[in-house]
């Protein structure tokens, strides 16, 4: 894929795409839970698909329409042990989320990944499942994972992990376990799944401490289906608001998008750094806080984000990294080492990309510092992604203000926002 500069700004609406978290989580729970569940607005990209594919797989009868899902769960222990191994291709999300709730299933299962999802650890997820004396082998921490599913014990789980994959795990595996397993999050992370949880009318109790979030589920007692109509994603959004907000002429609108405040530091970010955004039809749908996001060009500014917003926004640093090379002043983010163990070295790719685009920049432990200039001279216009989307995507939105750039591997695009390029294109964009 080449991205080429463009001249006259960006301008128009943006059809982004159902949010990426919710719609794994719309098809697991719903497959789990009694009665029938219309999915509108899901996502439908690669790595939702592999989680689709996953429970037809385990015998979950899903239609599957242009525009809608209607899954058909059967409860809590319905599932059926799938004929061959379940692929899950790039997503870790996924991963993550079944690795749990298949722990505590009647059967076992065996999961694969692609080349990236193979190296991503796993021991986060499997040590708390084997307190709860899961029967898992992994390769070497990784996978492919092997599940003996069975009846787990409940136990007092503590996450110090920044990871809502990691959490979301162990809540489904608790959803069929016998007694109260409780599990203490010490960090913010998004919390779609104790949203759609309750909503499902699951036995589950949330207390919120000062510096931890304690939540209890009792185990056993079925889901009741609800209709979901998933969110516009943020994540995805954050390409278009940022390549407005660098663009001169620009002004974009974004509906329906996903603001959910364990989720929304891009947004803080943004703000700091003089962002002209605008929330509109501010509304709350299947507990989740939705809007319209209008952006105009701006003068930016750089500034200094600690690691506790890292957990807010970790999804958004490579896009942020673009924005922040074109500031007035330097930034700094301090505590990226979850990036490393994303898609791929996610902190490596920002700095050796942005090197090649001309950016002066470099990392300090886990902190990154970006120096940003108004005059680049592209050092080689070949941006490595190692099959990482959000790399892909992002330097793809750095080709339209410097390229041409020539993104290696674009088509991971796919994982997540198939629509990437017509819709960059649609509003002004160059990317062939
Ligand atoms: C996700 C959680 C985050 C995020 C990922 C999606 C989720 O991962 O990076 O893209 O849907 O729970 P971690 O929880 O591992 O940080």
């Amino acid at each position: 894929m080449i991205s080429l500069k463009i001249n006259n700004g960006l301008n128009g609406e943006v059809n982004i795409p159902g949010d990426k978290s919710i719609s794994h989580r719309s098809i697991i729970i719903s497959s789990i839970a009694n009665g029938v569940c219309e999915v509108t607005n899901i996502l439908k990209s690669e790595d939702v698909l592999n989680t689709l594919n996953a429970f037809k797989m385990m015998n979950v009868k899903i239609e599957d329409f242009e525009n809608k899902l209607i899954i058909h769960g059967k409860g809590l222990s319905s599932l059926k042990k799938p004929i061959k191994e379940i692929y899950l291709g790039n997503s870790g999300t996924s991963a993550r989320l079944l690795i749990g709730l298949l722990s505590s299933q009647n059967f076992a299962t065996t999961l694969t990944g692609d080349k990236s999802l193979s190296k991503r650890p796993m021991k986060r997820i499997t040590d708390p499942l084997i307190k709860m004396n899961a029967e898992i082998n992994t390769t070497n921490g990784s996978m492919p994972i092997h599940i003996i599913g069975k009846e787990l014990k409940n136990q007092l789980i503590d996450i110090t992990l920044p990871s809502a994959q990691v959490k979301s795990g162990v809540m489904l595996a608790a959803l069929n376990t016998e007694g109260v397993t409780e599990i203490i999050e010490h960090n913010v992370t998004r919390n779609h799944t104790e949203i759609m949880l309750e909503a499902f009318k699951a036995d589950i109790a949330i207390d919120s401490a000062q510096h931890k979030k304690i939540i209890k589920i009792k185990g056993k007692k079925e889901l009741k289906a609800i209709n979901i109509n998933v969110p516009s994603d943020l994540s995805s959004s954050a390409f278009f608001i940022i390549a407005a907000l660098i663009h001169d002429k620009s002004k974009i609108l974004l509906k329906n998008i996903n603001i959910n405040s364990t989720r929304n530091g891009i947004l803080i970010a943004l703000n700091k750094m003089g962002a002209r955004i605008s929330y509109l039809n501010k509304k709350i749908s299947n507990n989740e806080e939705i809007c319209d996001i209008e952006v105009e060009s701006s003068e930016l500014y750089g500034c200094e984000l600690d690691s506790e917003i890292a957990k807010l926004m970790i999804d958004e640093y490579p896009i942020l990294s673009i924005a922040a090379s074109f500031a007035k002043t330097p930034s700094i983010f301090r505590g990226l080492g979850e990036l490393k163990v994303k898609e791929s070295d996610r902190l490596q790719l920002i700095v050796t990309n942005l090197q090649r685009c001309g950016v002066k920049c470099e990392t300090n432990n886990d902190d990154l510092f970006i120096f940003p200039s108004d005059n680049y001279k592209i050092k080689n216009n070949i941006i490595r992604t190692d099959y990482d989307h959000r790399i892909a995507m992002a330097f793809a939105i750095m080709g339209s203000k410097i390229g041409p750039l020539e993104i290696s591997e674009s088509d991971s695009i796919s994982t997540s926002f198939p629509s990437f390029k017509e819709e960059f294109n649609k509003i002004g964009g160059n990317i062939s």
